[in-house]
């Protein structure tokens, strides 16, 4: 296994072994909906279905991006997969990189091959691969396409985490011109008709690296806000040194609540479908981020302690947080995503809440 392996497999150890959440609070509970104790709507006719990036899903969900490259991150996709494809959501798959060093490892990545219902797969690749100085160098655009080709991908989202790689002992910490490269990588995508999207792990979107997605105008953002998984703090329980514990640990809650990072994305890039993750942990989270103006939820950490237990842990999980945003929509009268956007909200001391501009689209 090489060192990228290993590092894979040491992250996926600490995440299930280890207290990894940033301790901060994402922002989500901040926010209450107005419930309405005659909601006038049956509940089984609430239909939360939607589409996003044309594909339609049953509930505005995907699986975060979280493993490849290994045996057992092979085992845990093909069980995340077959769960989302049962439960009508989409999924992000882990970061390819493994699969561009060590072609034998590609197997891992294609679950199609296991869930061909799947609504909509996105694969996913750190922006920091993307450098010309990268270990893959030139080229990388047409390897990602021709890999997502192959692995009947719907698109690629770039993942920028400078924190993790600043923290990383092996991290990549050259991080000039990479916004051309994503750039040019959207191009050499959008050739074979797949989308380009862009996220951050755990530490959320600012007002201007906001105002850069929405210059660039990917297929879909995801926020990935302060709130959920650390990762200043898992490669803070990784380090071999003293320095790096520490420095792991002061920048545990380091960025933007996720709630916040939402709000700035759909004020800052306005048109960009943004997917809310960080910290959603319940339906009632993913109903919030939708009234907040998202086009759809995402989470982690949750999804893979489910799939470390197994099938049917991962399917339990499922059918809870798409219970809990259908009592979210009872309670509020909604009987589509629509009729949810437009519900009165109380946000951080019980100020009333706009509805966000435009639906994301
Ligand atoms: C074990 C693990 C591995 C992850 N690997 C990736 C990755 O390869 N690429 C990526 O973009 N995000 C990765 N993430 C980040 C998640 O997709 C997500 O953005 C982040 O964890 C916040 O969501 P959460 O609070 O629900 O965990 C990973 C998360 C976990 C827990």
């Amino acid at each position: 296994m090489g060192s990228t392996g290993e590092r894979k497999a040491d992250h996926l150890r600490i995440c299930l072994d280890e207290d990894v959440e940033a301790g901060g609070d994402p922002g989500w509970s901040g926010y209450r909906f107005d419930h309405r104790a005659l909601p006038g709507i049956a509940f089984d006719q609430i239909d939360p279905s939607t589409t996003l990036l044309g594909r339609p899903l049953a509930w505005p969900f995907l699986v975060g991006a979280l493993t490849g490259g290994t045996e057992r991150a092979a085992h845990l996709n093909g069980l995340l997969a077959l769960a989302a494809s049962a439960h009508g959501c989409g999924m992000v798959l882990g970061s390819l990189r493994p699969a561009l060093e060590d072609p034998s490892v590609e197997a891992s990545y294609d679950v199609r091959a296991t869930a061909p219902g799947l609504p909509l797969l996105l694969g996913n690749i750190g922006a920091a691969q993307l450098a010309p100085s990268g270990i893959e160098g030139a080229g990388i655009e047409g390897r990602l396409v021709a890999l997502s080709v192959r692995l009947r991908l719907d698109g690629i989202v770039v993942h920028l985490n400078p924190l993790q790689e600043a923290l990383q002992p092996e991290g990549d910490r050259d991080w000039r011109g990479l916004a051309p490269r994503i750039a040019t990588l959207g191009k050499a995508l959008a050739h074979e008709g797949l989308a380009l999207g862009v996220k951050e792990v755990g530490s959320g979107f600012s007002e201007a690296t906001a105002r850069w997605i929405g210059h660039l105008r990917p297929a879909l953002v995801e926020t990935a806000g302060t709130g959920g998984t650390s990762w200043a703090r898992v490669e803070g329980l990784r380090a071999p040194d003293a320095a790096r514990r520490r420095a792991g640990e002061t920048f545990s809650g380091w960025g933007h609540p996720a709630a916040e990072s939402l709000a700035t994305l759909r004020a800052r890039a306005p048109g960009v479908p943004v997917v809310a993750s960080g910290g959603i942990r319940t339906g009632l989270d993913v109903a919030r981020a939708i009234r907040l103006g998202a086009a759809a939820g995402a989470m982690a950490l949750p999804l893979l302690r489910a799939a470390s237990e197994g099938g049917a842990a991962v399917d339990a999980l499922l059918r809870t947080l798409r219970l809990e945003l259908r009592v979210a929509m009872f309670a509020t009268g909604s009987l589509t995503l629509d009729d949810l956007r437009r519900v009165p909200m109380r946000g951080p001391f019980g100020a009333r809440v706009p509805f966000a501009r435009g639906r994301s689209p």
